[in-house]
């Protein structure tokens, strides 16, 4: 074997054995004249005609130094300058040399199947989208087309040469998923018209939109809202759903679009990329291709009813565009029998879940109905769920503790309020709608506040004053509370059918919270003025009325004998509600024991046989805050659904994330954040993954009548007095209960029962 030893311009040697200098790569040249003179002729060319001539070579034909050679340029080209040597050396082995001598050429089309990732080495490259024409050009040291290969997606740009003669680095698919796929995490920021749009993560395994555990995808980490959504249009696929958790890029989106995007535009978005029509490629290919994406318009439109139901059959814009949908389907057979395929499934699987295994008869493609049905509709039968537009009395308090009604809707603002007053009420001066709590705290409320009805606190009352009316204001009687207890109903209910009962009512009040609500309730409800929270704020009322509920009772028993009893029923109620998953309750409950108006009294505890006060400190374990209450977390992960979550501590966790998370950088929409939103949020959708069913079949699943001023906000009828020991009672009583809310007046009552 000859070694030849030349230096090139950077006094770098380059070494070569057998070098191969004819056109065909397979016939040798042996007369070392000859070879000498090419040698000085490539060494006038300068090491790029060696390398070229290295990459040309099949990979397996390549010698050591040859792959050394190809090493040492991979060192200098930025694309890949974040990968670690050895990821080089392996590319070095796989690399090819490919060329197009055209201005014009198109290297690949958007829609295309992913097969290979360039790195440009010379010349320049136009990316062109549909509908938007040239984004933006790539240069030399730019890569490109990684997105198809690992996000298993269509090619999401064209590629058209923009010069004669560029040259490229190609790695082929099966190379690139073997060396590159898993390698150490990278970011790709992708620009149009000189702007980052979207930044994607490779991640590997655990989060986000991964498809096979252990390898990795790109995750959107930034981006503006058009691109995201043109990126899960591309990247999704025909049978993606909103609760996949093994990727979760659809559901992530749909669940917090509101957050970013407003209704209007992603309609009017989806609607667009509905009609666009390719610009590039044959006319097979743009028919391929339009029909591909509009299919995934129809699954993501659908899926995006199957979450939200009834609430995006409350929004204009979104009827509208089903319409348009509808009416565009209706007359193209092929997404007519994809349609119907999705209702077929849909209907199967509600058949299968109510038990009837029939299915109901056909519905019209043409009328956008069948989009509006919800998959947690469907599963929980949450008819009883409060929306925006409902019509709902308030009741409104004057100063003498006379009371006002009036119909208005959920989301009426203060000023709608003090509109509809206005023709009963003699005006002296202007009029204020103020919230008055047990304590007789006021707070005035501005006149663009919505939803004040059913936002109030438990025991708060919504007066209408004038200025001068407002330093006389107390709170109604009622809001009090009782001043005495219902021990004597308490004695007759087992705190295992109390437990059942609470648990009944609660998981119809459960079933009515949409995912999104916390979304709404954390991000401030008044930024989503056609959005409701009452549902989740009718939930945390009835926590708060729970654990006030224990404690007034407590303190309302004036004998310690029979406090002690109630104390031993309390603490078991807690214990039944943990066993049936009722953690939220079970909190609630423990809450009330804890208050120190309760803890407070000594002589009862006392009282406490030892088994019951042992069973208390394991239930209290449950509440340790510690580690972010790792217990409490622990143990609901070993659940399995139905499960009624801790509900506030979910609320924490969503406002942790948003406080700690910017949403916008840098002017892109921080998807990351969105991204663990949407996964706090599903949680929800796992507790209630399974039905709960209810112990009482007696019982209606409809906890409120909205047309029950009282019953909407919180319970207040005057006490019950039950004389039977029946599931209805308990259930009748729970729905009732009547609370002190005002600590101090619970300390006091305390005090005078042990001081
Ligand atoms: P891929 O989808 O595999 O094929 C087209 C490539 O164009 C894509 O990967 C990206 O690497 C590249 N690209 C660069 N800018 C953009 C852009 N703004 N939108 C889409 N693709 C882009």
């Amino acid at each position: 074997m000859q070694e030849w030893h030349f230096q090139d311009k950077d006094t770098q040697f380059y070494r070569f054995a057998e070098l191969d200098l004819s056109p065909e790569p397979s016939a040798g040249v042996r007369d070392p004249e000859e070879l000498l003179e090419a040698l000085a002729f490539l060494a006038q060319l300068g090491p790029d005609a060696l390398l070229t001539m290295a990459l040309r070579k099949p990979p397996a034909q390549r010698t050591e130094d040859e792959l050394e050679l190809i090493f040492e340029e991979l060192l200098h080209i930025k694309a890949v300058a974040y990968l670690s040597s050895s990821v080089k050396r392996e590319l070095a082995s796989v690399v090819l040399f490919e060329s197009h001598a055209r201005a014009g050429t198109v290297l690949f089309s958007q829609g295309d199947k992913g097969t290979s990732w360039y790195i440009l080495w010379k010349g320049s490259v136009n990316v062109v989208t549909h509908g938007k024409g040239l984004v933006t050009t790539l240069h030399e040291g730019d890569d490109f087309g990684q997105l198809a290969l690992v996000n298993d997606a269509p090619r999401a740009a064209t590629i058209i040469l923009r010069e004669d003669s560029c040259h490229f680095l190609r790695v082929d698919k099966h190379d690139f998923n073997r060396i590159l796929k898993d390698v150490e995490a990278n970011t790709i920021r992708l620009k149009e018209h000189g702007k980052v749009v979207l930044v994607l993560e490779k991640n590997s395994g655990l989060g986000g939109h991964v498809a096979v555990a252990g390898s990795s995808r790109y995750s959107v980490m930034a981006g503006t809202p058009e691109k995201i959504l043109e990126h899960l249009l591309e990247a999704m696929r025909l049978d993606a759903t909103f609760y996949d958790p093994m990727d979760t890029l659809l559901g992530d989106f749909l669940l917090t679009y509101s957050l970013f995007m407003p209704m209007a535009q992603l309609c009017r978005a989806l609607l667009h990329h509905f009609q666009a029509e390719p610009s590039e490629g044959s006319e097979q290919e743009k028919a391929t291709y339009a029909l591909s994406k509009r299919q995934k318009i129809l699954r993501l439109v659908g899926q995006w009813g199957l979450l939200y139901g009834r609430l995006l059959q409350a929004e204009p814009s979104a009827r509208a565009l089903l319409q348009s949908l509808s009416e565009a389907v209706s007359q193209d057979p092929r997404l007519c029998g994809l349609l119907w395929d999705q209702l077929q499934d849909r209907r199967r699987h509600r058949a299968l879940e109510n038990g009837s295994g029939n299915m109901s008869p056909q519905i019209k493609v043409r009328s956008p109905g069948h989009w509006f049905a919800s998959h947690e509709e469907a599963t929980l039968g949450c008819s009883s769920a409060i929306m925006a537009g409902d019509r709902v009395p308030y009741d409104i308090y004057r100063p003498d503790h006379s009371c006002l009604t009036v119909m208005l809707p959920v989301n009426a603002s203060a000023r709608d309020v003090l509109v509809s007053l206005a023709p009963r009420l003699s005006q002296d001066g202007d009029l204020v709608l103020v919230k008055v709590n047990s304590a007789g705290e006021r707070v005035g409320l501005p006149m663009d506040a919505i939803g004040v009805y059913t936002s109030l606190g438990l025991n708060e009352r919504l007066f209408v004053v004038n200025v001068q009316e407002l330093g006389s204001l107390t709170p109604h009687p009622e809001q009090l509370g009782p001043t005495a207890g219902s021990w004597e109903t308490l004695e007759l209910l087992s705190s295992k059918d109390l437990a059942s009962q609470l648990t009944d009512h609660d998981w119809t009040l459960f079933s009515s919270v949409h995912q999104v609500e916390l979304l709404y309730h954390v991000l401030g409800p008044q930024k989503f003025p056609g959005a409701t929270t009452a549902n989740l704020e009718r939930i945390m009322r009835r926590f708060n009325e729970l654990q006030y509920w224990v404690s007034t009772e407590l303190c309302l028993c004036g004998d310690v004998a029979r406090r002690a009893q109630l104390l031993r029923k309390f603490i078991k109620l807690a214990a039944h509600l943990k066993e049936q998953k009722n953690l939220n309750s079970f909190f609630a409950v423990m809450f009330g024991l804890s208050n120190t108006a309760v803890s407070r009294l000594a002589k009862t505890w006392e009282r406490l046989p030892h088994k019951v006060r042992k069973l208390h400190a394991v239930l209290e374990r449950m509440l340790d805050p510690s580690w972010n209450h790792r217990v409490y977390r622990l143990a609901v992960a070993k659940l399995s659904p139905p499960i009624f979550p801790f509900l506030p501590l979910l609320l924490k966790d969503l406002t942790f994330i948003h406080e700690g998370n910017r949403t916008l950088s840098e002017n892109l929409i921080n998807f990351e954040k969105m991204r663990m939103m949407a996964k706090a949020v599903r949680i929800l959708h796992r507790c209630r993954s399974h039905f709960h069913t209810p112990v009482s079949p007696l019982r209606s699943r409809s906890p409120h009548r909205l047309e029950d001023p009282k019953a909407l906000r919180a319970s207040t009828c005057s006490e019950q007095s039950l004389s039977i020991r029946s599931p209805t009672s308990a259930s009748v009583y729970l729905q009732h209960l009547r609370v002190i809310d005002n600590q101090k007046e619970l300390l006091r009552l305390s005090r005078d029962l042990e001081s």
